[in-house]
């Protein structure tokens, strides 16, 4: 029925996977080689594996149609047959090396008995949290009942998946999860939290330690459920200052990881924290993450001297210029590849891919980090 869009053996189908004995599965799944995973345990690959954030998504005329048939953005991420489906669509067009299960960060929130909406072309909205009373209020404990859906839809797409792809989960920082726990939506800066860190910082440290321990649960969660490596979002870090990017973006990011490995010492983690800038050398050193992914600002000496030499670099080409296209997309991604392609790289974009971005340019982009010989 489908075929993957390079020259990749067609994915599993439901029943073929299904008529197949589970240790066979297993085994054929185990023994083939990951190109996304060899990255991150140390192996650069001749070509970078590649994927894009957010690449389940607007961009997509059949993601567009399948979010208009599930109703709400939630229903779409806690219905497992139209979050796999989902997930496997850019998989199915472009062939990209990972597959990142579709859900969102502030599914954990929502699992801790916030309120959380989507409304249209207007982002997230969620009852603010921003008083120490309300804090003590807060659960300590998620309900992961609520996630459920998602363990069942990274089984689905694990036993569909070409054994070549990887299969991401994921969850947000604990400090960019907070910012919208605290705002009760996106706001520009996230005044709203940092205000808080200062003025409560007791009651602040408490949602930040709810989400550590919650966010360890949910991602030992993912991994029992098939996914074979996990990104920790921190889209928000660039807004601290270091003392404060210290506390409340790499430290809890630290105890993750740490809560993770106790469990799953083999696990393979990503940080992404968005914006770290000169500050992304510290986070890697202390967070103990195997990659980190980088925002298209990020300056490549810095990159290659004092982070690519310790783990791997996932990024991180301009999403504006994916939009753009031509010859101003080509330079992009060959200055990528130049930066970044003699170590260790999973190519992929400095942020999520924009709804407006057309088809062809994310062909075009692959193409050429296809064609790469290094
Ligand atoms: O990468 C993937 O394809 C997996 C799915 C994924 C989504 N959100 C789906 C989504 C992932 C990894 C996320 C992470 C996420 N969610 C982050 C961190 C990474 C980042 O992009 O910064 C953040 C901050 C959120 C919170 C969130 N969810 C916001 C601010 C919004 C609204 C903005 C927007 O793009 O509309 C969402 C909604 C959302 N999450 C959409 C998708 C595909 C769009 C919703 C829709 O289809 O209507």
């Amino acid at each position: 029925m489908y075929r993957l869009a390079n020259s990749a053996p067609a994915v599993y189908q439901d029943g073929e996977s299904a008529r197949r004995p589970a240790t066979e599965l297993q085994l054929t799944q185990k023994s083939a080689v990951k190109p996304f995973l060899e990255v991150l345990s140390g192996r650069r690959q001749p070509v970078p594996p590649v994927w894009m954030m957010r690449q389940a998504g607007r961009y997509l005329p059949e993601y567009r149609e399948l979010r208009a048939r599930a109703g709400g953005f939630l229903d779409l991420c806690f219905t497992p047959e139209f979050a796999a489906e989902v997930t496997l669509q850019p998989i199915r067009r472009f062939g990209f090396d990972a597959a990142i299960i579709f859900s969102d960060i502030l599914v954990v929130p929502y699992a801790l008995g916030r309120e959380v909406r989507f409304e249209a072309g207007e982002g997230p909205r969620l009852e603010p949290l921003d008083t120490p009373e309300q804090v003590d209020r807060l659960a300590r404990q998620a309900d992961f009942s609520k996630l459920e859906p998602v363990y069942e839809a990274l089984r689905r797409v694990r036993r569909e998946l070409d054994p070549k792809i990887a299969l991401i989960g994921f969850c947000g920082a604990p400090w960019t999860v907070a910012t919208y726990m605290v705002a009760g939506q996106g706001t520009p800066d996230q005044a709203p939290a940092r205000m808080m860190a200062y003025r409560q910082p007791n009651a602040f440290a408490d949602i930040i330690d709810v989400l550590v321990e919650n966010s360890i649960q949910y991602l030992l969660g993912q991994l029992s459920a098939g996914a074979d490596a996990l990104q920790i979002f921190d889209t928000w870090a660039g807004v601290l200052p270091p003392r404060e990017f210290q506390r409340w973006s790499t430290e809890p990011t630290r105890r993750i990881v740490e809560g993770v490995r106790k469990e799953k010492p083999d696990a393979k983690i990503i940080g992404f924290p968005r914006g770290a800038g000169a500050l992304l050398p510290g986070y890697v050193e202390a967070t103990g993450v195997d990659g980190v992914s980088i925002d298209w600002a990020a300056e490549p000496s810095l990159i290659r001297e004092r982070v690519q030499n310790r783990v791997a670099v996932q990024g991180n080409l301009d999403p504006l210029v994916l939009i753009a296209g031509g010859a101003a997309l080509n330079a992009a991604v060959d200055d990528v590849l130049a930066n970044y392609a003699g170590g260790r790289l999973i190519f992929n974009l400095g942020h999520g891919i924009q709804p407006q971005t057309p088809i062809a340019h994310v062909e075009q982009m692959l193409k050429r980090v296809r064609a790469y010989k290094g």
